[in-house]
């Protein structure tokens, strides 16, 4: 039997960033989540992964419209990251979105924005591995990112 708090906790001495995940329902009506399972996958072709968790209520919308897009925090981005972890809210609240050619809400003054076309959905234990074709990105070298350590945001000027 697993220890699921040491595990957690052994995972969370890899440091990451911190991304949105947003798609949008049957309605338009836009979801999101907040994400640090964020890892770049290929250059040729142009792939990334995301990993949301199984119950997660962005993972309907995502699978239906075939559509994610991602928005990799910038340092100053901590109440958006929050508030996409809230239940009960209104996520797109806080932040500037911009939509994307194919509908797809994408932070301002994030560090990189990609939008993708799902290109696989991977069974994988309580979670699902979605490989994202990113079909358009953008990116703001000078920015700082928004990193997350031990179950901590780190910030920098
Ligand atoms: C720093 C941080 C990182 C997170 N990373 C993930 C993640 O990679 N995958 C995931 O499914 N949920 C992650 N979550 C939790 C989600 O943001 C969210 O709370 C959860 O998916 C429930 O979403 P729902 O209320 O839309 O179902 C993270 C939360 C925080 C605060």
């Amino acid at each position: 039997m697993t220890d699921h708090r040491a595990l957690r906790d052994a995972f969370g001495c890899f440091a990451t960033g911190i991304t949105i995940v947003t798609s949008f329902d049957e309605a338009g009506t836009p979801v999101g989540f907040t994400a640090n399972s964020f890892t770049s996958v290929s250059l040729d072709p142009p792939l990334l992964l995301v990993c949301p968790g199984k119950s997660a209520s962005s993972l309907p919308a995502i699978r239906k419209t075939g559509l994610f897009g991602v928005s990799v925090l910038s340092s100053g981005q901590r109440a958006v990251a929050e508030r996409f972890a809230m239940r009960g809210v209104d996520r797109f609240a806080e932040g500037e979105w911009v939509e994307s050619e194919s509908g797809l809400l994408l932070l301002e003054g994030a560090c990189a924005n990609f939008a993708c076309t799902l290109a696989q959905d991977i069974d994988a234990g309580d979670h699902q591995l979605l490989l994202g074709h990113i079909d358009s990105f953008r990116s703001a070298f000078d920015r700082q990112p928004l990193m997350y350590l031990k179950g901590a945001y780190w910030e920098r000027d």
